[in-house]
């Protein structure tokens, strides 16, 4: 009889020598050490075992069962150990990649950038910090000029008050007409800078895209014809631009640049309050001053210049209704620019 123990103890050392999983760890204990396993098995066969033997049956059974025990729990502790702390669930949904998009103001200013190289313009970027000289003074902006109060211009206090950001884009004129003879025939688009609350219509930090033409005979003609056929490329045949007389301190003459509502098609709405037209941004011929002052001599060479609002253009492109959208970087308004 004993040698049924010690059979089972040779089965049960040879299957336990290599116990790959937890799984298999608990089914071994169950075909063992189960109410109904091979060891308590072995347990109810001891009725049936002679007087004389159940004595030593007893002992070497329960030796077997022990030895079992110790085993399996040896067993246990060397597969908890082995396993991370953390165990990765494979069922969990993968994550989606995150492809990201343009920013609109992006879209758009690429589009601008693409409709000015087809004529000719190159682009040209400046420093977004500027000092006062390239902001105001080379642009023959007055001293007394509100523009330059710190009520509506950021001063960089370190400096001194030598130093701002750019309330325009007007500075990188000067700055290109400095290093460059004419012809010159650029546009400059980047971030300005003012003091001002936000609101549906204002935000602190907002995009132009300033012009720059200078060469010998260029005239005013040549900045409409320009100006219409860059709002055409953009919003199509059927608009038009107007210029209104105004006053900038680096042009003379002057003027705002209107284009015909696209939205009533010049007949007066709410988005142009009635009047048909909406304002787009500045522009007139190079004021002989700001040519004296980069050695370009104004006898011999006439230009113009603008400046003109992106986000403006956004705005009208896709019907957004509220400025400070461009600049929140909030994901539910920047994906619906996602191509
Ligand atoms: N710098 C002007 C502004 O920020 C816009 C402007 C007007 C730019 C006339 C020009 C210009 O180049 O000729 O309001």
């Amino acid at each position: 009889m004993i040698e049924r123990i010690t059979n089972l103890r040779t089965a049960f050392q040879t299957e336990s020598a290599d116990v790959p999983s937890s799984d298999a760890l608990e089914a071994l204990r169950i075909k063992y050490l189960g109410r109904k396993g091979l060891i308590s098995g072995l347990f109810d066969g001891i009725k049936d075992v002679p007087a004389a033997e159940r004595r030593d049956y007893g002992k070497a059974l329960n030796e077997l069962k022990n030895l079992a025990t110790a085993r399996l729990d040896e067993l246990q502790r060397t597969l908890t150990s082995a396993r991370p702390a953390q165990t990765i669930d494979l069922t969990l949904p993968g994550r989606k990649d995150f492809i990201g998009g343009l920013h609109p103001l992006t879209i758009v200013l690429n589009e601008i950038t693409d409709i000015f190289r087809r004529m000719g313009f190159t682009v040209e970027t400046g420093p977004e910090a500027e000092t006062v000289h390239y902001n105001f003074d080379a642009l023959n902006t007055p001293i007394w000029h509100p523009a330059r109060d710190a009520t509506d211009t950021f001063y960089l206090d370190i400096t001194g008050g030598q130093w701002l950001l750019r309330t325009e884009t007007s500075p990188v004129q000067i700055r290109v007409m400095e290093r460059q003879p004419p012809p010159i025939r650029i546009i400059a688009p980047g971030r300005v800078y003012r003091n001002d609350k936000p609101d549906a219509t204002h935000s602190p930090v907002f995009m132009q895209v300033e012009g720059l033409y200078v060469d010998k005979g260029v005239t005013f003609a040549d900045l409409k014809g320009t100006v219409l056929a860059f709002y055409r490329a953009l919003f199509g045949d059927d608009v038009s631009v107007r210029f209104r007389p105004h006053f900038f301190p680096f042009t003379e003459p002057s003027a705002e640049v209107d284009m015909s509502c696209i939205f009533c098609s010049g007949k007066g709405c709410r988005i142009c309050k009635q009047t048909g037209w909406l304002e787009m941004g500045g522009s007139g011929m190079v004021d002989p001053n700001v040519f004296i002052g980069v050695g370009i001599d104004p006898e011999i060479y006439t230009g113009w210049a603008f400046g003109l609002g992106i986000e403006r253009i956004a705005i009208l492109k896709w019907g957004v209704d509220d400025i400070r959208l461009f600049y929140e970087n909030d994901l539910r308004f920047l994906e619906q620019f996602k191509p």
